[in-house]
């Protein structure tokens, strides 16, 4: 693996060649580059982050941009969002100068430092990056610090090449080792970057989008002497991979009484997550059936209640005895989208106590 001496000079070169040859990034939609046309030609990323993000989660608060590079995706965040502050951190001298010179106002600022060296006495309510993880061979310290520089119910938005499934141990060692290719030397697959966020800590890791992509022409070149290195070529498949994790407040222990045999056992409830599916199911239902509160988007029935899981992975909504005749409607309407949306998440309706008892026990 290449230094991150080597990685720095690299992004160094890049950001010079970038500023006197600007080109299109590719990355950012027409309105984005419509927005702010320079800026979409100053980004290095590798996917478009923002439709991903809601303007409460970011609104007076603070984010920090791992790998700014030049700060296209801070500018873009502030214009869009107006949160509190943006820190960007980079190993790239040349990149933080460029991004630190794009700034116009005192609430984003980058620094030249790396993740894994970077500290901070206040904590991040969401941080992002993009490209940036693949670009280093070891992950779990980054996750780690990922995890350690978030706020409790704090969000990891990340953007990053990936694979479908391990990348072929010779083929790594030649990313690793050869002069044109070191910037695959950190390639992992998608599990990798699952596990990894899950074990550093993460309660929820959801992949948002998965896309295809294809360098191979570029790196078949390279490889061009090594038929062996070619044939493990052909079976790696490339992904650009959206992915967030969400860190969870401490759960709350609840024992729970079961109606039968009167022994207790207790479930752990994370408050944060029910009110996020609490939301989304709003969501989901407003404008369907009943109409959320336009401040708060509580939605007007007294006995909505919540219980959820974590280790089983169960999420059970339950709803008044009376609203059983719409089961039909609210099982197709509800369980199915939020299924999709947390494919890992077993969702069950349930009316009136003793349903919810039932299926809590299950
Ligand atoms: C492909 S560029 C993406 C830049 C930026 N995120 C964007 O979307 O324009 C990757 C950036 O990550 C930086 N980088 C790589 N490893 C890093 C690390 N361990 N800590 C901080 N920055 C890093 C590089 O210097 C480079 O500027």
């Amino acid at each position: 693996m290449k230094t991150i001496n080597t990685l720095a000079k690299h992004y160094d070169q890049e950001a010079r060649e970038r500023l006197q040859n600007p080109k299109d990034s590719g990355i950012y939609s027409q309105n984005l580059k419509d927005l702010n046309p320079e800026n979409s030609r100053l980004g290095f990323g590798c996917a478009e982050l923002f439709t991903f993000l809601e303007r409460e989660q970011i609104q007076n608060k603070r984010v920090l941009d791992i790998g700014c590079g030049a700060g296209a995706d801070m500018i873009y965040l502030n214009q869009i969002f107006s949160p509190k502050e943006i820190m960007g951190i980079d190993i790239s001298e040349e990149m933080i100068r460029l991004a630190n010179q794009r700034f116009s106002q005192t609430h984003l600022k980058a620094i030249k430092t790396s993740i894994e060296e970077f500290s901070d006495p206040q904590k991040f309510d969401l941080i992002l990056s993009n490209a940036v993880i693949h670009l280093n061979q070891r992950k779990t310290p980054i996750f780690q610090k990922i995890y350690d520089l978030l706020e409790d119910e704090g969000e990891f938005l990340c953007a990053d090449f990936m694979t479908q499934t391990p990348v072929h141990p010779k083929l790594l060692q030649e990313f690793q080792t050869s002069g044109g290719l070191f910037l695959f030397g950190g390639l992992e697959s998608r599990d990798v970057y699952l596990n990894g966020l899950a074990s550093a800590g993460f309660e929820e890791v959801e992949v948002l989008e998965t896309r295809c992509f294809d360098p191979s022409p570029q790196i078949r070149n390279i490889l061009a002497s090594k038929p062996d290195l070619l044939s493990s070529l052909r079976q790696t498949q490339f992904l650009i991979v959206i992915l967030k994790a969400r860190k969870m407040a401490p759960c709350q222990i609840i024992p729970i009484l079961c109606p039968q045999c009167k022994s207790t056992r207790t479930i752990k409830h994370y408050a944060s997550i029910n009110r996020q599916i609490h939301l989304n199911l709003c969501k989901k239902i407003s404008g369907q059936l009943w109409s959320p509160c336009p401040s708060c988007e509580r939605l007007e029935i007294e006995a909505w209640m919540q219980y959820h899981d974590m280790d089983a992975k169960k999420m059970v909504v339950a709803l008044p005895p009376e609203q059983k005749h719409l089961r039909a409607e609210l099982e197709k309407s509800l369980l199915g989208p939020m299924q999709k949306q947390m494919p890992h998440y077993h969702f069950y309706l349930c009316f009136g106590l003793s349903e919810f008892k039932k299926l809590c026990q299950q």
